[in-house]
């Protein structure tokens, strides 16, 4: 690692995120860090660094290729947790001709055009948990959480009815991807309860599915597996559902309940969005680069040497992305880079990634939230926080960046 650079330790309940990337940004535009357990890897702090390095054909995806430390895992207990971003073999840890087979069995279901087919559906259930969210606020002082009332269960039954995943399995889904996002407990038993995890809830749902085929994706997944041609491995069929299914709800749970925070924040962007003067897909834009659902994704990996903006990364060393530093990045977005201002129309965020690997599931996200967000503050237009600002909690987290409750007030 580098000698003139300090390697910071990554905090891992990502308590300030973006104060942490001001003061790694301050030492370059890529730094030597820790991961939690103490993984090295190297973090590029710009927007300018951050492209470069995703779109250059020498950075992989897959830590069994090209990772030099992939097979010192098993000496560091504390590394285990890190087991469940780069121990799965789907899209996300896959390179050149291996991801654009497994991508491809996928992406053509998330297509703008097949995503714009959901938006009735999308529409009906959000009406629905407003509702369920009148009557639990009627029944608890007027109070309710926007996590557990729209922005969880919302992206959860959609992606749900998507992969036909029975109601019955459901809370297991969430708490497996909670377990996963969280990175404050890099234990050898946390880790290996995730994989226990991961080896229950998935197998059931393909075990539900051969039982009981249905118009659904993991059906259809089940049949690719099945036939000739691009043929699924049991393991990449297991970890397709698991990546795709949790991809699918988590980071949407966090757009939706950002935007809400950061609009109560900013009441007179609220009053510009509901007079017509900021259109709320600026809103989620600008929500979506000021606070990205994913701050950071674990991992890619230098296949060569690999030099940008002047630092060095040596061959098979790890590479953090880090949107959550890219989108507040002045020499990108202006010395307000922090602020959010829904009106400063911006061109271009990476918080859906970019290149190869840019998320397939972005117009499904940006659906769901431009139907929940309206309808929310439609139904409710005197909506508040519950409890003063400074008692929302981040959820223990690098790599996701969010809040744990959002507990709002629907009337005064
Ligand atoms: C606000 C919501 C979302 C955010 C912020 C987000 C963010 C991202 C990012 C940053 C990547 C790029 C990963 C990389 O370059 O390594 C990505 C990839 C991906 N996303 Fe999303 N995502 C969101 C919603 C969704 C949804 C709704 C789905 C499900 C349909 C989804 C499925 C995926 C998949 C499968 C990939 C992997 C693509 C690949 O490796 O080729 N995402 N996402």
């Amino acid at each position: 690692m580098s000698e003139s650079i300090p390697v910071v330790a990554i905090d891992p309940y990502g308590a300030d995120i973006p104060d942490e990337w001001a003061r790694l940004r301050a030492q370059g535009p890529v730094v030597p860090i820790e991961l939690p357990g103490g993984i090295p890897a190297w973090a590029p702090t710009r927007f300018s660094s951050l492209r470069t390095l995703i779109l250059d054909p020498r950075v992989s995806k897959d830590p069994r290729q090209h990772w030099s430390r992939y097979t010192e895992v098993e000496k560091h207990p504390a590394w285990s947790w890190i087991m469940s971003w780069l121990g799965v073999v789907n899209m996300l840890t896959a390179y050149g001709t291996d991801h654009s087979r497994l991508r491809k069995l996928v992406a053509p279901s998330f297509t703008a055009r097949r995503t714009e087919a959901m938006r009735p559906r999308v529409e009906k259930i959000t009406g629905e948990l407003l509702s369920s969210m009148e009557e639990s606020a009627a029944a608890s002082g007027g109070v309710v959480d926007l996590r557990t009332g729209l922005a969880q269960p919302l992206p959860m039954r959609v992606i749900c009815e998507l992969f036909g995943v029975p109601d019955d399995l459901r809370p297991g889904l969430v708490r497996l991807i909670a377990a996963i996002m969280d990175t404050t407990n890099p234990s050898p038993e946390h880790a290996a309860s995730v994989q226990e995890q991961i080896g229950t809830v998935l197998p059931a749902l393909v075990a539900h599915k051969l039982a009981h085929p249905g118009d659904d994706m993991t059906t259809e997944l089940i049949r690719v597996r099945d036939e000739d041609g691009d043929r699924l491995g049991d393991e990449e069929l297991l970890h397709t559902l698991l990546l795709v299914i949790g991809a699918g709800f988590e980071t949407t749970v966090n757009l939706i309940g950002n935007a809400v925070v950061t609009l109560l924040d900013h009441p007179e962007q609220l009053a510009a969005v509901r007079a017509g003067e900021i259109t709320w897909d600026a809103v989620i834009e600008e929500v979506l680069r000021v606070h990205p659902s994913i701050a950071s994704l674990p991992l890619r990996f230098a296949a060569e040497e690999i030099t940008v903006e002047g630092v060095t990364i040596p061959a098979g060393e790890a590479i953090l992305t880090t949107y959550g530093a890219a989108g507040q990045d002045p020499a990108r977005y202006g010395a307000d880079a922090g602020e959010f201002d829904a009106a400063r129309g911006v061109d271009e965020h990476l918080s859906f990634g970019v290149g190869v690997h840019r998320c397939i599931g972005a117009p499904l996200a940006r659906m769901e939230a431009r139907t929940a967000l309206p309808a929310l503050f439609a139904r409710y237009p005197e909506l508040s926080l519950a409890v003063d600002r400074s008692a929302l909690r981040q959820v223990p987290s690098f790599i996701a960046q969010g809040w744990q409750e959002i507990p709002l007030r629907l009337v005064p």
